[in-house]
């Protein structure tokens, strides 16, 4: 299993959300691939024999605190790991809070991570995630 962020192409990434989502949000497409000016984007996707297998978007939101969004896994492969593996070389890779949006019935993925849900309307859960304790030094 390899790990690499790939700044070149992100054709597979836009395949790989059309399989994962029969209705992807708009603004996944309008921030993940015309990348929006207010908050810069990095991607992170994780490759089995250059097959891309699960990739996640991170919006750089202020100092130390990070958007998450986008996470998919090929349906294929979901339920084995992988999207768990990508978001723990995420936390290890950024230090922070981490902020997302998810569809209620999703958001069990995210409290096996560790996010704590702050706040809900009737789909959606907000979560939120800290694994660095200074962004609150003050
Ligand atoms: C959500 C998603 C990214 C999870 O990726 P994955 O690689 O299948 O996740 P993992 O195999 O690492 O799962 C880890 C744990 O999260 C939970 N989980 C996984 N997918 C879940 C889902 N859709 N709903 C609720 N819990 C889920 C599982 O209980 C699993 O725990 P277990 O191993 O004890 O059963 C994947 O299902 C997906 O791409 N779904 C479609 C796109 C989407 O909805 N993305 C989330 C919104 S940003």
């Amino acid at each position: 299993m390899e790990i690499k962020t790939y700044w070149e192409d992100l054709s597979d990434y836009k395949k790989l959300i059309d399989k994962c989502w029969s209705q992807p949000p708009q603004e996944m497409f309008e921030y993940a691939f015309a990348p929006s000016e207010k908050y810069p984007i990095k991607f992170r996707f994780l490759r089995e024999n250059e097959n891309l297998i699960s990739a996640v978007m991170i919006y750089f939101l202020g100092e130390k605190i990070y958007g998450i969004s986008a996470m998919a896994t090929d349906p294929e492969y979901q339920g084995k790991g992988y999207g768990t593996k990508l978001m723990q070389k995420v936390h290890e890779e950024f230090k922070g809070l981490f902020l997302l949006k998810v569809r209620k019935e999703k958001s069990g993925f995210y409290s096996k991570l560790g996010y704590k849900i702050v706040s809900s309307d009737d789909k959606n859960h907000f979560m939120c995630f800290l694994n660095n304790s200074e962004v609150i030094d003050f």
